[in-house]
């Protein structure tokens, strides 16, 4: 058996073909950077987004969810720095048009343009990411409003909000998943950089004495999520960030980065951001954001370390590691070695032939009943049905023959392993809760 690393176009081949995910608009020539994810791509994206709460929920600790708005008023951004700093610079070509971003590793502006060739290079400009819009009929200044280019600002002009509602000390966090905006100049590599996409953020609330501690332990915690989803630990790494590379809200970072095709690159961000939010809104708004220490009888600034994480960037992360050809007996397979907890489908269901379906699909219906994700498939030859399933990553697929009218038992086969065994067909049930259970 041997296995291949995918390429880029490997994962959008798959994506298009099992229907994982479209280019959104396609019919219309489609969006750059804007993407639709089909029935599959949705229950993967509902599965990391339920692998993530699960991830940063503790019986040791404290997390409230939130669902902020999209739409936040100039003041926010402008609290924020958002207006002022979130800008990348940008060069355009005046001969084919074509634009880029001046500081893209790939693009040499001291040379000619890569798309046509010609050195007709404009000034370096600084463009600002975050999508304006105007709220109503009046065009004045105070109907301006952004869609916001990262959810944890909702969180922050919430945090008295939660606090009082929920009658809670610090530490304590906020985590909330939800779209967020950036007008990247030139979105790229899928859904690695994208203009609409998810984030997974989370905003742990503490004091300033605390923080160092909980920055380092947030970073442990984070990492391990990723062994959890079973993503390959020789492909994640945790990169702290050089002075001149920290944001303008941070002053430590260190990023999760995974081994992509395309090299080391950032997958999730987590984030030392002090007192820089909490005490940028109290000024902006004029409303107070500081907490009472009742053993201190002193009023202070909480500090916030955040991890942030984009859905559809871990969507393609999980894709590129699970997904692997083998060769078997001379012939090759696609196969998504997915965690079972993300497989979107759980296990498949396959009548030998068309003569033994009602058998079968009564043992599908019985699970299909508990609420999990599981399919029917009696179309095609047992060999081709069997690669479709290897191909979206079900773990298991059970099928029942001639045999099975008289041993009472299906044949159930190891997407990973190829081992197959003989089960009793009241036992079906608890192998698959089983499996979902105890795979590491
Ligand atoms: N609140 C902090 C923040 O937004 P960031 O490093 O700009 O920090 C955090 O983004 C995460 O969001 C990234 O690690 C990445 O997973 C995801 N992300 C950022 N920009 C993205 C884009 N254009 N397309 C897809 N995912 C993106």
């Amino acid at each position: 058996m041997s296995s291949q690393r995918p390429t880029l176009e490997d994962i959008v081949a798959l994506c298009k073909r099992r229907g994982f995910v479209f280019q959104s608009s396609e019919i219309y020539g489609g969006l750059n950077g804007v993407y639709d994810f089909g029935p599959l791509g949705t229950l993967i994206k509902n599965n990391l987004r339920n692998a993530w709460s699960r991830s940063i929920m503790s019986p040791d600790h404290i997390m409230f969810f939130l669902e902020g708005s999209l739409l936040g008023p100039e003041a926010i951004w402008k609290a924020s720095g958002h207006v002022d700093n979130f800008h990348d610079p940008m060069i355009d070509c005046t001969n084919c048009k074509k634009r880029f971003r001046a500081d893209d590793p790939d693009i040499d502006i001291t040379g000619p343009c890569p798309n046509c060739g010609k050195k007709a290079w404009t000034e370096v400009r600084q463009f600002n990411m975050m999508f304006k819009t105007q709220l109503g009929a009046i065009a004045d200044s105070s109907a301006v409003a952004y869609l916001r280019p990262e959810t944890a600002q909702a969180i922050f002009i919430n945090f008295k909000n939660v606090m009082s509602s929920n009658r809670v000390k610090i530490p304590f966090g906020i985590a909330q998943i939800g779209k967020s905006f950036r007008n990247e100049i030139t979105p790229k590599q899928f859904l690695f950089r994208m203009r609409e996409f998810e984030q997974m953020e989370m905003e742990w609330f503490c004091t300033p004495e605390s923080s160092n501690e909980y920055f380092d332990y947030w970073c442990k915690k984070r990492l391990a999520f990723y062994k959890t989803i079973g993503i390959n630990t020789d492909r994640i790494r945790l990169r702290a960030h050089e002075k001149d590379e920290l944001s303008h809200y941070s002053s430590q970072t260190s990023d999760v980065e995974y081994e992509y095709p395309f090299g080391w690159k950032e997958l999730e961000g987590i984030a030392h951001r002090g007192d820089y939010d909490l005490t940028q809104h109290s000024k902006h708004s004029g409303k107070d954001l500081s907490v009472f220490d009742e053993e201190t009888q002193k009023s202070f600034m909480p500090n916030v370390i955040e991890s942030s994480v984009g859905t559809d960037r871990l969507f393609l992360t999980t894709l590129f590691d699970a997904y692997h050809i083998d060769t078997l007996g001379g012939e090759e397979r696609t196969v998504l070695k997915l965690h079972p907890s993300i497989a979107p489908i759980k296990a498949a269901f396959l009548p030998l032939v068309k003569k033994l379906s009602d058998n079968m699909r009564k043992i599908y219906a019985d699970v299909a009943r508990l609420g999990l994700h599981v399919e029917f498939d009696e179309s095609g030859s047992i060999g081709k049905r069997y690669r479709r399933q290897d191909e979206i990553g079900t773990p298991l697929c059970f099928t029942y023959d001639f045999d099975s009218l008289e041993d009472n038992c299906v044949t159930v086969r190891d997407r990973d392993t190829l081992k197959q065994e003989r089960i009793n067909i009241e036992n079906v049930e608890m192998y698959l809760i089983n499996m979902l259970k105890h795979k590491p």
